[in-house]
């Protein structure tokens, strides 16, 4: 899904957020575990102010198990729950239960203590556009979330899936914008592949991963690639002639090397990678 913001939009969507929030106990936020804070969201600490919280490092197949970890310990430090999961398999998902009453005993306890037995935990998920919200419902709230669906007919407005008799979750994730403003962060959301395709200069896209690669992940060029270039555009040349992306005339397809390169980091060709460490921010 392919989002542009502008700010009516934004703003809309901030005051969406801040009614359903009013009628939650828990946040469960979705980040992309491969750009854990590029993918999160400027003003959801804001938003989310006095809420338990849950951070779902999705998509942690494709990203550097080292770096989950380091993750995972970075937002335990800010104070939220956090778990790993591949959204797509079920991986990590048995978890989030007992994680999720451990992250609102307080509010488990101030129930007990007027009286209120067995109020389930409400629960909403949110996150930018891709990060894997509606994989992330389907495999989590399986039938129930079948059952409950949006009914043509049935009450506008909000409807809650009752996963068991501890935890309820609204049925439709919160969409949050991401923070495109600052660059670095967009090439990394480019890379994953949840800003829009068509504004994006591929090649330089491709040459930045080169970049990032050369630094971070030296192995990953030489194996796959063979690569043995010192520069980034050279690197792009390299692959273009290991491909035989080629042009008309026989000259070299930068372009087609470009899309092959980044199409080969999203689906994980190149290895588990992760684009950001909690050490640089
Ligand atoms: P959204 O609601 O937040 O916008 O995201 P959505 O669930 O549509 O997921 C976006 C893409 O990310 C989907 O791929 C989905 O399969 C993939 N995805 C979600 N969670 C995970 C995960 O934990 N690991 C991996 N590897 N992928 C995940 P797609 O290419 O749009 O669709 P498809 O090829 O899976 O059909």
């Amino acid at each position: 899904m392919n989002i542009q913001w502008y700010p009516g939009h934004m703003t809309k969507a901030k005051r969406a957020m801040k009614e359903d929030i009013k009628l939650i106990d828990l946040i469960i936020e979705l980040v992309d575990a491969r750009v854990p804070l590029s993918s999160r969201n400027p003003d959801i600490d804001d938003l989310g102010a006095g809420k338990a919280r849950l951070i779902l490092l999705n998509k942690s197949d494709l990203a550097d198990e080292r770096c989950n970890s380091a993750w995972a310990a970075y937002f335990e430090e800010k104070g939220c729950h956090v778990v790993k999961v591949n959204s797509k398999s079920g991986a990590g998902l048995k978890s989030i239960n007992g994680v999720v009453l451990e992250a609102c005993k307080e509010k488990i306890e101030r129930d007990r203590r007027r009286g209120i037995l067995n109020r389930p935990v409400r629960a909403m998920v949110v996150g930018i556009p891709n990060v894997g919200k509606s994989t992330f419902i389907n495999s989590f709230a399986g039938k129930a979330c079948a059952k409950t669906g949006n009914k043509p007919g049935v009450t506008k407005g909000n409807q809650w899936i009752r996963l068991n008799k501890s935890l309820e979750l609204l049925d439709t994730p919160g969409i949050l914008w991401p923070r495109f403003e600052d660059q670095t962060v967009g090439i990394r959301l480019a890379l994953i592949g949840s800003i829009n395709d068509e504004i994006l200069n591929k090649e330089e896209l491709a040459m930045e991963l080169i970049r990032f690669l050369m630094k971070s992940y030296p192995h990953v060029l030489s194996e796959r690639y063979e690569l043995s270039a010192e520069d980034p555009l050279e690197g792009l040349m390299q692959i273009a002639k290991a491909r035989a992306c080629l042009a008309r005339g026989g000259e070299l397809d930068l372009n087609r090397a470009a899309n092959l390169l980044i199409e080969d980091f999203r689906s994980g060709k190149l290895g588990r990678l992760t684009l950001e460490t909690p050490q640089q921010s």
